[in-house]
């Protein structure tokens, strides 16, 4: 929490877990524009240097910026507690696609697609929302897939890991509703960013990191439960469900 001005006007916080992303900077952007101050968690984090002070010129907001390591479980409640300033609103970010037919033989490549979508993301979540009930009030938004809705024989690795993910923070918000506390889920399609670079994404389907920033920002404002980006993917993946188990097998998707 943050006063500033001479009269002294409440400056919300937001915490970026996975800050390096394409997704996470375009998030920085939208919540800085709307006059948060903003915390950037990531991995070797000085290299956001230049986005920390892209902020403060744009938009005069107090950036922060913090080492963290989804895959350092251990050091997740620490990270948290030592926090200068709280955080009204955490959004975890950080993902992994990995690549599924490495996976099918590698338990290597396989653990980290699970522990980085999953396991950190649980991990880091558990020790933020606890916090938000000891206060009753606090949003957390987790950034999951459309992948996590049914599994595919093209990516079923990373997406049984958001699925995980999906049932997680749907369990997290029906507890936390009493709480006081809002638990927002973001299932977007396509994006591109530097995870998808490499894939012929149809265009049509696919939105710009800015598109998720925004039902991001929408999300949390509105106190949204779960949003999708864009918003035909649930229809899309509403028709994929449907189709019979004996038929999808078939399919090669
Ligand atoms: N792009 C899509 O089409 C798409 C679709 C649906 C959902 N998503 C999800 O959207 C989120 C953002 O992904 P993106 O598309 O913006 O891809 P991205 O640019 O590749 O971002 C992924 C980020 O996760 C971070 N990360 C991975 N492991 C980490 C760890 N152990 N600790 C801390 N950070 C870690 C990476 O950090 P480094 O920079 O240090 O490598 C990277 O900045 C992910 O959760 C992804 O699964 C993406």
């Amino acid at each position: 929490m943050l006063f500033c001005g001479k009269k002294l006007h409440f400056m919300p916080t937001v915490l970026i877990l996975g800050a390096a992303s394409d997704m996470a900077v375009a998030i920085a952007k939208k919540f800085a524009s709307k006059g948060y101050a903003v915390q950037l968690a990531a991995r070797n984090v000085q290299r956001l240097q230049p986005l920390q002070s892209d902020l403060a010129i744009r938009f005069n907001t107090t950036t922060t910026l913090l080492e963290f390591d989804a895959l350092n479980f251990n050091s997740h409640e620490s990270f948290f507690n030592s926090l200068a300033a709280k955080p009204e609103v955490t959004i975890c970010v950080f993902g992994y696609l990995g690549d599924n037919e490495v996976a099918r033989t590698s338990w290597t490549e396989t653990e980290k697609i699970i522990q980085t979508n999953y396991t950190g993301a649980v991990s880091i979540l558990n020790v933020v929302s606890n916090y938000y009930a000891t206060r009753k009030s606090g949003t957390v938004a987790g950034i999951s897939s459309v992948a996590g809705e049914r599994g595919r024989q093209s990516n079923y690795m990373y997406g049984s890991a958001k699925a995980g993910f999906t049932a997680y923070l749907s369990g997290l918000r029906n507890r936390m509703f009493r709480e006081g506390v809002h638990v927002l889920s973001i299932q977007p399609g396509f994006v591109y960013t530097r995870m998808t670079e490499n894939l012929p994404l149809p265009a049509l389907l696919t939105a710009q990191p800015e598109q998720v920033a925004n039902a991001v920002y929408g999300g949390v404002i509105k106190k949204k439960n779960v949003v999708y980006v864009k918003w035909f993917w649930r229809w899309i993946m509403f028709i994929i469900k449907s189709v019979p188990e004996f038929m999808f097998k078939k399919l090669k998707l």
